[in-house]
């Protein structure tokens, strides 16, 4: 079996493919990093007419450095939602497009389904376990039951942790993307400097809270001493900010590994996925709380965390080998939750 996936719903266009054993026989990712930054975010408008400049030529670059025909793909699988419906339309009509050339099966990924599949790609990791996935649009904790099987045990109730990151890293002058700008300036700093408040630490259930760290960092860059932040100032905010970010996350962490316990006693893996898995502190600080919880913890390597389009083309395989294959007149989908019987999250927007 041969996939080709393609990823749209951000701000990167790729495109891969891979084999039925798993393994990765090309990978193009184009960043449009440059073309946002100017603006301090990501614009859609941007991002749509980017990736319809150069998804075509990426797709065929993947299935040259492939070595690949058309006619040798068992299936194409395109992000179908959630994202920027304009990106994700993108892919979604290259997709349905290759399909209906060829004659194959297309497969309609839901974007978070990739990020949730990437460990079983890396590790093999089993069902079921236990996933934080923490992206610029989301921070829920899930039990991945299956291919399309989720039960959320908990989500944030404001801003997603990336959301958080990129939005103290554009106050504190660091500009976009913010996570990365963030990890940066704390290597230098002080995480004991500022006293950030850990939202939601000690309580019960599952759910995140960032937006008031976020208005704590503003309160403390407004009581220092008039006029620009010097470069020792941002760097302790920056690592103040992480430390109480990860501090909240982990405890939050450590109760769902409880809860996802004793509803899946046979499960005994937290995954760590998304842009934000990226993070070192992040990534150390779940590892000690694992250890602790005498869990096994497995974190993709970093570019399999940020946006790929490896992930969409597992998650596709997955997909394909299950028969789970999608018509044409598939609807891309700009909200998409994994868990549909979840309850909204008041004050999470489209984040749920
Ligand atoms: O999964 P992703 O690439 O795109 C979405 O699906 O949202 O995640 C992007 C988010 C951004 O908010 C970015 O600032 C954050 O991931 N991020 C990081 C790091 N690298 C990326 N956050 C913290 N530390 C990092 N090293
Ligand atoms: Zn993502």
């Amino acid at each position: 079996m041969i996939v080709l996936g393609l990823e749209t719903s951000c701000d990167e266009t790729a495109a891969a493919v891979i084999d039925g054993a798993g393994k990765v026989l090309s990978h193009a990712v184009l960043s449009q990093i440059s073309e946002h930054k100017p603006y301090g975010g990501i614009v859609p408008e941007i991002a749509a007419r980017s990736h319809l400049s150069h998804l075509d030529a990426l797709v065929q670059n993947a299935m040259n450095d492939a070595g690949v025909a058309y006619k040798d793909l068992s299936g194409v699988a395109a992000t179908a939602g959630p994202g920027l419906i304009g990106g994700v339309l993108v892919g979604v009509m290259t997709a349905k497009a290759i399909a209906s050339v060829h004659g194959i099966p297309f497969l309609a990924v839901n974007h978070l389904e990739g990020h949730a599949l990437t460990a079983r790609f890396t590790d093999g990791v089993e069902f079921p376990y236990l996933l934080l996935l923490v992206s610029g649009g989301h921070c829920q904790l899930l039990a991945v039951q299956d291919v399309g099987k989720y039960q959320r045990l908990g989500t944030t109730v404001d801003d997603a942790a990336g959301e958080a990151f990129d939005k103290v890293a554009k106050m504190l002058g660091l500009g976009y993307p913010g996570g990365p700008a963030i990890e940066r300036a704390a290597k230098d700093g002080d995480r004991n400097r500022f006293d950030l408040p850990r939202p939601m630490k000690g309580r019960a259930g599952c759910d995140f809270s960032f937006s008031g760290l976020k208005t704590a960092v503003r309160q403390a860059a407004e009581s220092l001493p008039a006029g620009d932040l010097s470069t020792k100032d941002v760097s302790d905010l920056a690592a103040s900010f992480q430390a109480a970010l990860v501090d909240s996350a982990t405890d939050r962490c450590a109760g769902a590994i409880e809860t996802f316990r004793a509803l899946y006693a046979e499960g005994n893996t937290l995954v760590v996925s998304g842009g934000v898995a990226a993070n070192t502190a992040l990534r150390s600080a779940l590892m000690k709380t694992c250890e602790d919880a005498g869990m096994k913890f497995v974190a993709p390597p970093v570019a399999l965390c940020t946006d790929n389009a490896v992930m969409i083309a597992w998650a596709g395989l997955e997909r394909l080998k299950l028969g789970l294959i999608d018509p044409l007149d598939f609807k891309a989908r700009p909200r998409w939750p994994l868990d549909p019987d979840a309850a909204p999250a008041r004050g999470a927007g489209v984040k749920a």
